[in-house]
């Protein structure tokens, strides 16, 4: 089985977790575009979507799905997204594709986060996969010079705007024993939006596909 084909297995699997007249929140990414395009199947099951990026929300409306402001949205069952590493604590890193502030906002939003990944994103530690942070543009210097004094190696991500219309600093060669208090130690540099760890708030559900089908940790 293809990486992709584990990301489409792990995709469908999820449509377990759509809770049936509500509104569920969406991520990005190729496995959440899988989810997305599953999702289409059973789209006369929900109330419809929040989208955490502008590509997302596109996908959705075309295969008719219904997508809200999350400002007009006070409950959400289910926030289902990918991910681009995971630790057996379901600590996550995201943003690789830069979504990260709207992704978080959105699984800040729900009830119940499910984490659908193919097996080789799962780590013993985090920090192998670059560490995303989104950054106000005329802040980049100065975060850089603070992610440094934290012992990492920021990278300014070229040619790369969010939809927020900032930037990203990837961060390299760090060993994250500590995801928690990294999360908050970089959300606390004056200019950071936000940073690509979940761990303050971890996944709940782990879908993982493999080559034996489907695994699931809670
Ligand atoms: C998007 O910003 C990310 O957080 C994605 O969820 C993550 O990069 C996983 O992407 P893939 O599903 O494409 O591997």
């Amino acid at each position: 089985m293809t990486q992709d084909e584990m990301k489409q297995q792990v995709a469908k699997a999820a449509l377990d977790y759509v809770v049936t007249d509500t509104i569920i929140g969406v991520g990005t990414g190729s496995t959440a575009n899988f989810f997305i395009d599953a999702l289409a199947t059973i789209k006369h099951k929900i109330k419809g979507a929040v989208a955490s990026s502008e590509a997302t929300a596109q996908r959705l409306k075309g295969h008719g799905i219904e997508v809200f402001d999350l400002n007009m949205v006070d409950q959400m069952s289910v926030y289902i997204d990918g991910a681009d590493e995971t630790n057996k604590h379901m600590h996550l890193i995201k943003g690789g594709g830069g979504a990260l502030t709207r992704e978080k906002i959105v699984a800040a939003v729900a009830d119940k986060f499910v984490c659908i990944i193919d097996e080789t994103k799962k780590v013993g530690v985090l920090g192998t996969f670059p560490l995303p942070v989104e950054v106000i543009p005329m802040a980049r210097s100065y975060v850089a010079r603070e992610i440094v004094k934290l012992g990492g190696e920021p990278v300014l991500r070229e040619g790369f705007k969010t939809d927020n219309g900032n930037v990203i600093l990837d961060i390299h060669s760090m060993d994250i024993m500590e995801p928690v208090k990294l999360e908050n130690q970089l959300n606390s540099i004056v200019g950071v939006v936000t940073n690509g760890l979940f761990a303050a708030r971890p996944a709940n559900v782990l879908l993982i596909g493999t080559q034996n089908g489907v695994n699931v940790e809670e």
